[in-house]
């Protein structure tokens, strides 16, 4: 083989699945493993690609094994992994070489990152690949940010594994630096919302006494309209699913007590550091941490009387899709206004119409919705937020009716909806003109003297509170 184009480094489930891919797609690959059994492993699993792919013990083969620029793809965990790995690489490699951390990284470590090796003459590229192990050997979405040379690199390989969405790849360089990773993180913050979303709907169903795979026909039917989504097609197979050990439902037999890595984490913290809310995403890490208290919660179902029964039936199947809907673009609104929000801030100029554009294929959150996301940015969105685009403004005059009678009834029924309610909370506050913080003005004119504006008037002005 002549020399690779490109060397990925960490061939856990990802970085095998994206190696395996450039590998179909005609590219050499020379792979590195931190512990070098699994490499013959993986070129077994290889078969007919095994002649595109070299294996390398250690970094200074893989480097040797490498065309120039010589490009290293790092697939390994998010923090200090990353460091070490840039460590070992970083003296073996020459100006115009490319680094890529292709894991989901704080996006703050990235500009670290960007800005040390760029003063060594070394190109830093920040990518975010979703799609899972399926996506990354098939056709991931990927979010770029780095220099231009960095992305000039790699472009074609990024753009030849990607998925495609009506021929167009689902791979764009998005912006400098830790553009890419904060982009990526943001889609992790829509994912949890979205999953929250529909874990609530699965709620209410089963509040109602419906069975597993009776819900999940359901998802199945609304995955053929509106709500068509990666993440409502799973949900329809998963909850069909059956235990082969028990025979029960697989739900029914899986611990309520959520993971996390973390990135659903950083956009809920970023969102409060940029004063954007994200308040369906903070909703959903809420539950999942909640989730982690399953003994107070055990404790907490005999302390407290139990609520009304319904009053009347479960909101209907056709208001639970409907409601769902509005709440998807409620999260995506808020995800996209974040994104706005940071890009201001860290002077990124992204452009959130092709952000739509690499998440319509390949990603988890693609949806039927990401299309029309991509057309509503291109025209421009009236304030920067989303659902007041024409399109949206209508999907959301028709759903919210039915988001506030779920939203209602899961409230009289005492089932915990938080995601959901804070969905319809922002949408109700974000179409009310005058809300209620002139009070919130004058209790801290009151207590702490900080002055407040008047409508009728500008500057600093106090309340008659002294006496
Ligand atoms: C993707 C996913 C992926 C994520 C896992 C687990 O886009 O492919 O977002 O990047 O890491 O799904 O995430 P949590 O453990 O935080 O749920």
């Amino acid at each position: 083989m002549d020399k690779a184009r490109i060397g990925v480094v960490g061939l856990g489930t990802m970085g095998s699945a994206l190696a395996l891919n450039m590998a179909e797609k005609g590219f050499d690959v020379a792979v590195t493993n931190r512990s070098a059994d699994r490499l013959p492993v993986f070129l077994e699993k290889a078969g007919p690609l095994a002649p595109r792919l070299v294996t390398a013990k250690t970094p200074e083969d893989l480097v040797a094994a490498l065309d120039t620029p010589r490009i290293v793809l790092l697939m390994v965990p998010a923090g200090a992994a990353v460091d070490d790995q840039i460590a070992l690489y970083r003296p073996l490699l020459g100006k115009g070489d490319v680094i890529v951390d292709a894991g989901n990284a704080d996006f703050h470590d990235t500009r670290r990152r960007a800005e040390d090796l760029g003063a060594a003459g070394l190109h830093f590229l920040g990518l975010g690949v979703s799609g899972g192990e399926e996506g990354a050997r098939h056709g991931p979405s990927m979010m770029a940010g780095g220099t231009q040379a960095a992305w000039a690199a790699v472009s074609d390989i990024l753009q030849a594994i990607a998925a495609t969405f009506r021929g167009q790849p689902c791979a764009a360089h998005l912006g400098p630096d830790g553009a890419g990773h904060f982009v990526k993180t943001v889609h992790n913050g829509i994912e949890y919302a979205d999953m929250q979303l529909i874990a609530e709907i699965y709620g209410l169903f089963r509040a109602d006494g419906r069975a597993p795979a009776a819900i999940g026909e359901v998802f199945e039917a609304w995955n053929q309209g509106p709500l068509m989504a990666y993440l409502t097609e799973i949900s329809a197979k998963v909850l069909q699913a059956t235990d082969p050990e028990t025979g029960q439902p697989m739900v029914d037999v899986i611990a309520d007590r959520a993971g996390q890595k973390g990135t659903g984490r950083w956009t809920v913290i970023e969102a409060q550091k940029l004063g954007q809310p994200a308040t369906t995403t903070e909703a959903a890490v809420a539950a999942r941490a909640w989730s982690a208290a399953a003994a107070a919660r055990e404790a907490g179902k005999g302390l407290f009387p139990p609520p009304d029964k319904l009053h009347g039936p479960i909101p209907t199947e056709g208001d639970l899709e409907k409601a769902l809907l509005a709440g998807r673009v409620l999260a995506l609104s808020q995800g996209f206004a974040l994104l706005a929000a940071a890009s201001e801030e860290y002077d990124w100029s992204l452009d959130l119409a092709a952000t739509a554009e690499v998440w319509r294929a390949g990603c988890i959150i693609r949806s039927g919705l990401l299309d029309d996301i991509t057309q509503a940015f291109r025209v421009g969105v009236p304030h920067g937020l989303l659902q007041f685009a024409p399109h949206f403004v209508a999907i959301l005059a028709e759903t919210t009716p039915a988001l506030r009678r779920t939203v209602a009834a899961a409230a009289v029924a005492g089932v915990p909806i938080p995601a959901l309610s804070a969905a319809l909370a922002s949408y109700d506050t974000m179409r009310t003109a005058r809300g209620t913080t002139n009070l919130i003005q004058a209790q801290r004119d009151f207590f702490g003297a900080h002055g407040f504006e008047r409508v009728d008037a500008k500057g600093a002005h106090h309340g008659p509170w002294g006496g």
